[in-house]
């Protein structure tokens, strides 16, 4: 089976279908922003990349595969980029994303509250970027677990090479001020770079959010 069957083709659909807004033409000119460009920081991996993968690793972790009930949680159509350290669209990134689920479990067997997953949740998901360095993924609001704020963690590989992990935040979260990882990257302006508005999607009629998050390439990836 295609590892990506969650095609561009599927996404650009779904967007004859109310998301449109999400996806805004691509007004990038190469180097035109490259000074004011802010590598996006590295974060640490952390403990519960999967340890086994789920049945389905696609872009819409509210579905696996063909199931009928979706995940719980808040659903978020999350966006972005990936770049360069010069601005420029990276091609054939693998964007790779996993988070708990919304009582809080990962996909890894040392998870808390491991026995209270959510089975139809995806908690992982790969989307492949195409020429403009867009990906995009259906997921849900990060949620906190003990000891942790709510976050998003993000590896972008091409082939083999791992080129940055990292993790996104809630802005405004009340949690994010208490959380020693957040806290650890002191500059603002860092910070900022992995803090993302998760703001109402409009005319959703579910509640659904929309967060954008662009990664830009050119810190040396953190060890696990
Ligand atoms: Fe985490």
């Amino acid at each position: 089976m295609n590892a990506f069957p969650f095609t561009r083709r599927h996404f650009l659909a779904g967007t004859a279908c109310g998301a449109a807004a999400l996806w805004l033409p691509d007004y990038w000119q190469p180097g035109a922003f490259a000074a004011e460009l802010t590598r996006t920081p590295a974060q640490m991996e952390g403990p519960f990349y999967p340890d086994k993968f789920p049945l389905d690793t696609d872009n819409d972790l509210i579905f696996i595969n063909d199931k009928l009930t979706p995940a719980v949680g808040i659903i978020t159509h999350l966006t972005g980029k990936i770049l360069g350290a010069n601005g420029e669209p990276l091609r054939n990134a693998v964007v790779e994303i996993w988070q708990c689920d919304n009582n809080g479990a990962y996909l890894h067997a040392g998870s808390d509250n491991g026995g209270k997953r959510d089975g139809n949740f995806q908690g992982f998901g790969r989307f492949l970027t195409g020429t403009s360095g867009e990906y995009y993924f259906r997921t849900i609001k990060p949620v906190a677990y003990p000891g942790r704020t709510p976050h998003i963690h993000f590896k972008i590989k091409q082939g083999e090479k791992e080129l940055l992990t990292t993790q996104c935040y809630v802005k405004d979260d009340p949690g994010n001020d208490k959380d020693g990882i957040y806290r650890s990257v002191r500059d603002q302006k860092l910070k900022d770079a992995i803090t993302v508005d998760f703001a109402p999607l409009k005319n959703s009629k579910i509640g659904e959010l929309a967060a954008n998050f662009d990664v830009v390439l050119g810190v040396t990836p953190e060890s696990k």
